[in-house]
């Protein structure tokens, strides 16, 4: 395969086709993950992907096959995610070029400190002529275990929100600080997470999570002034999840006005809903079936590169069971068999692709 790396840091190897200049067909996940993660999220699905083309041995389609490795999809480093496959979409802006981390490093300037020209990252985008995307990926959750499935096809990619909220009170001496006169901003954003928690349980198939709480000044001996916490919430319609974060938005004015602290929030992702494409959901069932094993189509809550690929082609995900039903963990796991369905499900896949190209 022909390697190289896009000026979004994405690694990227072509598998040519029977003759020149035909479609291609993208095949692939992230290489990022999270803080103490498992060993799976995202790199499987990358290393399927070259696993299934060592496979072919030499086999060749009417279609090209490009393996993508996307360098950032999780978004913990810079509060945004998708960068590396926004760069293959044609949607990497300023506005994202400008997102800082935590050291106040820019995404411009991480990507020239790995070496690579950031005013080149237009030659990234993928403009015409793909014939779809296919991503392999871990379930990530408990679904496929309880119903001892190998594998899931996913129909549609949940949206999901990602702001950050500010709450801001008044530091003062913890020990001469009367209680009745406090404006304590942890105390306030921690009744304020509670009510997120069970207030999301009102609303079937939602999820919110406060994954992150940043306390200034953060010493014991002081009334905490300022506390940022990041809140992630996912539902498969986008309607019911923009209702739950006006809900929570309005708690959080509730709670901060009847303490005397002000809180203001940022929106750092409305990512909406994204249905996979139907006539390559419907290859892959007929691919999983041939292969031998049960089709299961499902929802995925996690989300994905695929919703930006889907955005510029046909796109469809597999996923494989999640032993535990846990990821983002070190717990995390695949089993061996499993990856051996998918790899099968994946030559049939590329076999009935070749079978509709010669048709
Ligand atoms: O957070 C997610 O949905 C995925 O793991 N990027
Ligand atoms: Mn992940
Ligand atoms: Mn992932």
């Amino acid at each position: 395969m022909s390697i190289y790396v896009d000026a979004a840091g994405n690694i990227r190897a072509c598998y040519r086709a029977a003759q020149p200049a035909m479609p291609r067909l993208f095949i692939g996940s992230h290489l990022d993950t999270v803080p103490r993660a498992g060993a799976f999220d995202g790199i499987l699905g990358v290393v399927l992907a070259v696993a299934l083309v060592k496979l072919l041995a030499g086999q060749r389609f009417n279609f090209q096959i490009e393996v993508v490795g996307f360098s950032e999809e999780e978004g913990v480093r810079f509060g945004v995610p998708f960068i590396g496959s926004r760069a293959l979409a044609g949607t990497v802006d300023d506005q994202l070029l400008s997102c800082r981390d935590s050291n106040g490093v820019q995404v411009v300037d991480a990507i020239r400190e790995y070496g690579l020209d950031p005013s080149k990252i237009g030659e990234a985008r993928v403009h015409d002529g793909a014939l779809g995307y296919l991503e392999f990926h871990i379930e990530q959750g408990p679904v496929l275990e309880s119903l001892d499935l190998p594998l899931g096809i996913v129909e549609a990619i949940a949206g999901q929100s990602r702001l950050d909220y500010v709450f801001e009170g008044k530091a003062n001496h913890a020990g001469t600080t009367p209680m009745n006169l406090r404006h304590d901003a942890l105390a306030g954003a921690a009744e304020w997470i509670c009510r997120v928690e069970s207030e999301a349980q009102a609303w079937p198939g939602l999820v919110a999570t406060v994954g992150s709480v940043h306390v200034q000044l953060g010493a014991g001996n002081v009334i905490p002034g300022n506390v940022l916490a990041t809140l992630d919430v996912r539902h498969a319609d986008d309607a019911t999840r923009k209702q739950a974060v006006e809900a929570f938005q309005t708690r959080a004015n509730e709670i901060a006005t009847r303490r005397g602290l002000s809180v203001s929030w940022k929106s750092n992702l409305d990512q909406g809903s994204v249905a996979m494409n139907a006539a390559l959901v419907k290859t892959l069932k007929a691919s999983v079936s041939h292969s031998g094993y049960p089709v299961h189509q499902m929802v995925s809550g996690a989300g994905h590169d695929a919703m930006i690929m889907a955005s510029l082609m046909p796109a469809a995900m597999l996923f494989l069971r999640s032993p535990g039903g846990i990821s983002h963990h070190p717990d995390e796991t695949v089993r061996a068999e499993d990856v051996a369905a998918a790899l099968m499900a994946g030559k049939a896949f590329l076999e009935k692709l070749q079978e509709s190209a010669l048709s």
